[in-house]
């Protein structure tokens, strides 16, 4: 891969997610570009990359998205934000809506959907999940809901007896998300950047934006913190990633604390 292929290959990546590739990514890209070349068919990167190019509507993009996508996750990360979500709903008028808008594999968004199951009296009514992620492959995980047991560490045991059927035979040391949480959910593909598939319209509780921003330059986070403004209820909250801070990018948010925001 040619230093002009890297600075095309991350420009495109950027224009398209956000995500900003540095130089130290520089071998990394290479390796999964020229795999994924090869598996095409295709000679050169170049020609991978004049595909993506010239073919914006291309099904490839949906593979190039997954190649730099980071998707590590967990159940229940960063406990302490669950807390402040149940404290949260506790008392709070319904319908309520909470937007997982970096969901990855769905974790998150089923350790948000137990906290509520575990929170709210009547639950079913009036209350809805509605995750999302750019990345489709993992969007589609997430709405298959199969999850080994060792990623099912953190979920406690009664919460996995009363959420989750055990895998047997060939589905062995697996488990899979009964259909009660599971309806609780509208998985979808969307790009927090674009806005395509952004749920207009709809008025959030709250957001969990977890490390995502981090890969997104100060310009990028500005604009989707502007959209998550018109997109969260006043005094609903925005959970950001533990690393990731905004409290002196924007009015329209005010640190609560424990890398929570409040819309003000
Ligand atoms: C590190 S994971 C974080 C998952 C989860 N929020 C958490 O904190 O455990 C980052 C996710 O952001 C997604 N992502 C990256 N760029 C995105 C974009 N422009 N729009 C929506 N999702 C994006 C990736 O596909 C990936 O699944």
């Amino acid at each position: 891969m040619t230093p002009y292929d890297f600075s095309r290959a991350t420009r495109l990546i950027k224009a398209r997610i956000g995500i900003v590739l540095g130089n130290h990514k520089e071998d990394m890209v290479a390796r999964n570009l020229g795999l994924y070349t090869k598996k095409l068919g295709l000679q050169e990167v170049s020609e991978y990359l004049d595909l993506l190019d010239y073919n914006p509507s291309s099904i490839e993009w949906e593979r190039f998205i997954s190649l730099f996508t980071i998707n590590h996750t967990a159940f229940f990360r960063e406990q302490h934000h669950f807390d402040i979500l149940a404290d949260f709903v506790k008392d709070r008028q319904k319908p309520i809506t909470i937007w997982s808008s970096a969901c990855s594999t769905g974790e998150e968004a089923y350790s948000i959907a137990m906290t509520l199951q575990e929170t709210l009296v009547t639950p079913d009514s009036g209350v809805q999940v509605f995750a999302s992620d750019i990345d489709s492959s993992a969007v589609e995980r997430a709405r298959q809901g199969i999850y080994t047991l060792e990623r099912l560490e953190p979920v406690p045991q009664p919460l996995l007896k009363k959420y989750f059927y055990k895998g047997t035979g060939s589905f062995n040391g697996m488990a899979r998300v009964k259909p009660s949480l599971q309806k609780m959910i509208e998985f979808s593909v969307a790009n927090l950047i674009s806005g395509e598939g952004w749920p207009s319209g709809r008025l959030f509780d709250a957001v969990f934006c977890r490390n995502v921003m981090i890969y997104f330059d100060k310009p990028t986070q500005a604009q989707v913190l502007e959209r998550f403004a018109q997109t969260i209820k006043p005094g609903g909250l925005l959970f950001v990633g533990h690393s990731e801070s905004f409290t002196h990018m924007t009015t329209a948010f005010k640190l609560k604390g424990q890398t929570v925001y409040v819309r003000t």
